[in-house]
């Protein structure tokens, strides 16, 4: 199972003081020497962590596969189209939220969608869908056509008792057996750390996991090499 390490909150504590520094470009080379298969970032509409040059900067480097997550707008889809990144991750946005709330309603925004993943595609650029887990979303993902799906694991990594874990984690086991079915590849993400990451790693199917927030913290203390490096263990 691979590891995709989301480097957005690098770019947030950058923008709290509006300075030059973290550079999160940076810290994807360090977390790429620790052992990321890929890294990932989310240009948002407000560009409240990630700018434009960041993008741009992170395709640059050598070697390192981009997933690129964005809204489902016109602007994304022109920038995608300009900077070519080796996948990208299609999510809801909305302004006022503080991280990514929920899944793409994937069955409601089937029209738009079908366009932006048809465009994607024939550029060379792999779509995934950041979907809840549930079944009419896959089942639509799969007629869209989408290469992959990513798997919202934030019920999972909210619930509580033992027992609510455990029901989120026989859906995502499920969603994931039905995605592969139907042709779909699967990643998934949100919310995972150090504690909860054990049990989604013991899910066969799941190609890659996307992880920002905790790496990013544990990097504070120990560094962004080693913090990946943890964690690439843990899955391990
Ligand atoms: N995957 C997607 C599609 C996301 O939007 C996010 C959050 O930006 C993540 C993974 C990573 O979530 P977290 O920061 O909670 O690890």
């Amino acid at each position: 199972m691979k590891l995709g390490i989301n480097i957005d909150h690098i770019a947030t504590l950058r923008q709290a003081r509006l300075e030059n520094f973290p550079d999160p470009v940076l810290a994807a080379i360090e977390a790429l020497e620790g052992g990321a298969d890929g890294i990932v970032c989310h240009l948002r509409e407000d560009r409240r962590h990630i700018h434009d040059y960041d993008v741009k900067k992170l395709r640059a480097i050598k070697n390192a596969r981009l997933d690129l997550e964005m809204a489902a707008t016109p602007e994304m889809v022109k920038f995608a189209l300009k900077i070519k990144p080796d996948y990208v991750t299609i999510v809801p946005e909305k302004r006022k939220e503080i991280t990514t709330e929920g899944g793409l309603d994937v069955v409601k925004n089937r029209k738009k969608l079908k366009d932006i993943i048809q465009k994607l595609q024939d550029n060379g650029i792999s779509v995934s869908l950041f979907i809840d887990p549930e079944l009419k979303q896959v089942e639509e993902s799969a007629v869209l056509t989408a290469h992959f799906i990513e798997i919202h694991t934030g019920a999972y990594a909210n619930a509580k008792a033992e027992n609510q874990k455990l029901a989120q984690l026989s859906k995502i086991q499920k969603i994931t057996e039905k995605a592969l079915w139907v042709g779909l590849r699967v990643n998934a993400g949100h919310g995972l750390d150090y504690n909860n990451i054990s049990d989604i790693a013991r899910i066969e199917g799941i190609e890659e996991l996307n992880i920002g927030f905790s790496v990013v913290a544990r990097a504070l203390f120990v560094g962004m090499k080693q913090a990946v490096k943890e964690m690439k263990e843990k899955i391990r």
